[in-house]
């Protein structure tokens, strides 16, 4: 693992946050009904995190030497709202394979804050795919 290529993982990090972002936002407008009330402010609080993790990546690329991307990762767009919730916690548990697999490479160059911060933000998504899980389980009880 070279400095090089922990900026290409980083950056692959960074597009898929910036996805993410654009997908909550995305799902949040298009959530509609009693469900979708809640789904809403789900997607938008969430989405701050996303924010926080796409600021970091981007700074700790620029520290790095590298240049962040700004292209976002495409992602699907399901219609229904069981779908968005299981599409989002796939989503949310790669995440988190991702950076724990990033931490392990920040690591391997001597990075340890970096892992650490990387290790942090596994963690933020596991708590968002906790909390989709949740919502999954609810969901077949509420009529559409
Ligand atoms: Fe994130
Ligand atoms: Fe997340």
């Amino acid at each position: 693992m070279s400095k090089q290529q922990l900026i290409l993982g980083l950056n692959e990090d960074l597009a898929a946050e910036l996805g993410t972002i654009i997908r909550y936002n995305y799902q949040a407008a298009k959530a509609f009904g009693m469900v979708g009330v809640g789904l809403r402010q789900m997607f938008r609080s969430e989405l701050q995190d996303e924010l926080l993790h796409a600021a970091f990546l981007a700074d700790v690329i620029v520290d790095l030497g590298g240049e962040p991307t700004t292209t976002p990762k495409e992602f699907a767009k399901p219609e229904e709202l069981k779908a968005m919730l299981e599409l989002d916690l796939e989503m949310e548990l790669h995440d988190v394979e991702n950076y724990r697999r990033r931490a392990e490479q920040a690591d391997a160059i001597g990075k340890v804050e970096l892992k650490l911060k990387l290790e942090e933000m596994a963690a933020d998504e596991a708590g968002h795919a906790r909390e989709l899980r949740r919502l999954l389980k609810g969901l077949p009880f509420v009529a559409e």
